[in-house]
């Protein structure tokens, strides 16, 4: 017995070990043999025998067991260190990620206008039927309302439909002179090719006395600010409808895929609508009570305008998150 149990303490791999158990209590075993013995002794004898065998069996089974339970420990701990890996190495095939276009070309928007001294102002994205609708001249019922399909909350607050609300927050806020900015995500009930639920535009107002801002002063600003973005375009302004301009006008850069020739792009007009602007409604200073005052305001899409700079085809693909968009870029 005493040297089975030596050579289980020496016994060096689980390998070794299986052997050896084998050995012990396989079927041509020392065990088997030794029960087989039994047969040869005489009959009282067998019992005390016999006990003796089955309690020497149990304690080198457990003495077995212990000794496989440390050698796969063992094996364990060995596997461990052999397959660790250094998180700090340096990985130069790893992607790193990148800025997202919209916020590349809203970043580019936002660097002209803080260049020619606008502000950046901010509004909630939850707003008021009065932000949103009311004091930019859109009276309950008024029927451009379905120009925009929003987004109602069961208390009659809303997501808001543009960045417009922004101007009448700042009116109320500031006094003239006004020349501010506004970028943010605004929502509407729509998705297709060229339109996602959210999305975001860039606001522009400028207010000052009465005479001092013109629509001359308008256009001259957009067309500088489009040939900004879009470099060496055509630029005409096309006369147009918003409840809160009067007049106001829709602009539109020769198609930069065609350069006016006319493609699908264009859908063959050699034109890009790019803008709505437009000179203040009166309506809207007599909410926010401003007197003798004139100005202008226009408002893009931002994403209309990393999808022409960046030709992406599908509006949809800049939201889904895939990480193959932002790997073109870097
Ligand atoms: N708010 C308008 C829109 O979302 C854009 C606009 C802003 C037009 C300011 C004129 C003046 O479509």
């Amino acid at each position: 017995m005493e040297q089975w149990q030596e050579r289980l303490e020496k016994s060096g791999s689980l390998e070794e070990l299986e052997n050896l158990r084998i050995e012990i209590f396989g079927k041509k075993g020392f065990f088997a043999k030794e029960f087989e013995k039994l047969k040869t002794l005489p009959k009282e004898e067998k019992p005390r025998v016999a006990k003796e065998l089955n309690i020497a069996k149990e304690r080198l089974f457990k003495a077995l067991q212990a000794k496989k339970d440390k050698l796969l420990a063992k094996e364990i701990e060995k596997k461990l260190k052999s397959e660790s890996i250094d998180v700090s190495l340096y990985s130069p095939k790893g992607f790193k990620g990148a800025y997202h276009p919209v916020n590349h070309t809203m970043d580019k928007i936002i660097e002209y206008f803080i260049s020619l001294n606008y502000s950046i102002e901010t509004g909630p994205l939850v707003e008021d039927d009065f932000y949103n609708f009311e004091a930019l001249n859109l009276p309950k019922y008024h029927p451009a309302r379905d120009m925009q399909d929003t987004f109602y909350f069961k208390d009659g607050k809303l997501l808001r439909t543009h960045t417009s609300p922004v101007q009448i927050r700042t009116m109320q806020k500031e006094r003239p002179p006004i020349r501010m900015i506004s970028p943010g995500a605004v929502f509407r009930r729509d998705y297709d090719l060229t339109h996602t639920p959210m999305f975001h535009q860039v606001e522009g107002l400028v207010v000052d006395e009465k005479g001092k801002v013109s629509f001359a002063n308008l256009k001259f600003i957009l067309e500088d600010f489009l040939h900004y973005m879009f470099g060496d375009v055509k630029v005409r302004f096309r006369p147009s409808f918003f409840p809160f301009t009067e007049p106001s006008a829709e602009v539109d850069i020769s198609c930069i895929f065609c350069k006016g020739e006319g493609c699908r792009v264009c859908s063959h007009t050699g034109w890009l609508e790019v803008l709505g602007c437009g000179m203040v409604d009166p309506n809207v200073f007599e909410a926010v009570g401003y007197k003798d005052v004139s100005g202008y305001a226009f408002g893009l899409g931002v994403e209309r305008f990393a999808m022409l700079i960046h030709q992406i085809p599908d509006l949809r693909v800049l939201f889904e998150g895939d990480i193959r968009l932002l790997e073109q870029f870097r």
